[in-house]
């Protein structure tokens, strides 16, 4: 079977599905260059915005969350692109040049003043980007001047600043969507009525890691306070998938997905979640652009091994499971079986059963035993054994 990583999304074909997402990795023309040389198939470029929108940054602008010294995820505070329009129309221009093959986004935040959308848009028209990507999204420092975060989590304002910037755009619009948001479906909603052409999901995750208990000063200390940050990386994965699905659920345009995107494997799971292509920020900024090698490898073997010609195949497949609770199947029960080879005896399942309700199971002469007319099939004892020795029923 001739296996192909090529998609075309509205109208823009794509050599692969793997994009960088507007982050620190696409802040620079030269980063980009260097990714696109080592196979990403393209890159959404940070954030750029009118030349007088003022934006001082704080330091530091990350910390992270750890399990057992692993990074899970950043908190970061980090703001928009300091480079000038100017800057970003000219490296826009080389790269295309140098890259024709390769897909680059022009994502943009503006206040919310339809000349200034306008007169972004209209500057940007003339540079060869694919795609415009509209950053209604960023959880921190811009939602205090009314923009970012502050535009898509209201549906009236997205559907708004969507429509000036298609009343004069001369390329695909998506719009990046907050998951800080009650129903992210209903924010799809507007910006489709408003005719985009697709959205990106997710953005951060607005989130707080806490103090330093030592010092009881702030993990992400800025001269002893600290604020509301965006989470990302592996950590924030099951929002952003559950943020794709639903917008999936909603709608038909194509989806960009991303949010803790660290493996090939993740990104089938954004694939099968509705997505169109995938977008990764933060397991770059911790493993750097060579990540993309074994994610290509990665996809094509497992479509080769599934007898997929392309990831088309892969798409919505997470969508035809998805149901309601209230129509899930809810018998048989799934009972746990338990390996008594691999049981190390150790008790644990029997203690976290007996503690978490259920009081199922127990240790009776150097066995466990189940007790079915008291397990719920509620599964935690899989999960929780450290020998592995319990499998489903
Ligand atoms: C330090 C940092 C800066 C970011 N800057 C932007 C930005 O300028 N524009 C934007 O749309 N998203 C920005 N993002 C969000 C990412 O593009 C991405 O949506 C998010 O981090 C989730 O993906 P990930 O888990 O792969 O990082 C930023 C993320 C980080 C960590």
């Amino acid at each position: 079977m001739l296996v192909t990583l090529q998609t075309s999304i509205s109208g823009i074909n794509f050599e692969n599905p793997f994009l960088l997402a507007s982050a620190p990795p696409t802040s620079l023309i030269e980063s980009i260059d260097i990714a696109f040389q080592m196979g990403w198939g393209g890159a959404v470029v940070k954030t750029i915005t009118p030349d007088n929108l003022e934006m001082t940054e704080a330091s530091p602008r990350y910390t992270v969350l750890e399990d057992k010294k692993h990074i899970v995820g950043f908190q970061n505070i980090e703001l928009l692109s300091h480079k000038t329009v100017k800057y970003w129309h000219d490296g826009i221009k080389y790269l295309k040049q140098k890259y024709p093959q390769k897909v680059i986004i022009a994502s943009i935040m503006a206040p919310v003043n339809k000349e200034a959308w306008q007169n972004l848009v209209k500057t940007l028209n003339d540079t060869p980007a694919d795609a415009f990507e509209l950053n209604f999204s960023c959880p921190h420092g811009m939602p205090e001047k009314g923009i970012g975060m502050a535009i898509g989590t209201d549906a009236e304002i997205s559907f708004t600043i969507t429509k000036w910037v298609k009343e004069v755009s001369q390329k695909p619009v998506f719009v990046k969507l907050s998951p800080n948001v009650s129903d992210i479906a209903s924010i799809a909603r507007a910006v489709e009525q408003a005719k985009a052409d697709g959205f990106a999901a997710i953005n951060t995750v607005q989130g707080f890691m806490g103090l330093d208990l030592k010092t009881l000063k702030p993990l992400l200390n800025v001269n002893g306070k600290t604020t509301y940050g965006g989470c990302s990386g592996i950590m924030v994965r099951p929002i952003g998938l559950r943020c794709v699905a639903q917008i999936r659920q909603t709608s038909t345009l194509p989806i960009l997905g991303q949010g803790g995107i660290s493996t090939w494997e993740d990104a089938v799971q954004y694939i099968c979640a509705g997505s169109n292509a995938v977008q990764i920020c933060t397991e770059v900024m911790l493993n750097g652009f060579k990540i993309i090698g074994p994610m290509l490898k990665g996809l094509k073997n497992y479509l080769e091994e599934k007898g997929f010609s392309g990831i088309d195949a892969l798409r919505n497949k997470a969508i035809e499971v998805l149901t309601s609770h209230k129509d899930l199947i809810k018998t048989p029960l799934a009972y746990p079986q338990i390996n008594h080879e691999k049981c190390g005896r150790c008790g644990k399942c029997v203690t976290i059963c007996m503690e978490s309700e259920h009081q199922a199971l127990q240790l009776n002469d150097g066995n466990i035993t189940l007790d079915k007319n008291r397990c719920v099939g509620c599964g935690l004892c899989r999960f929780v054994c450290p020998a592995g020795a319990i499998c489903r029923e």
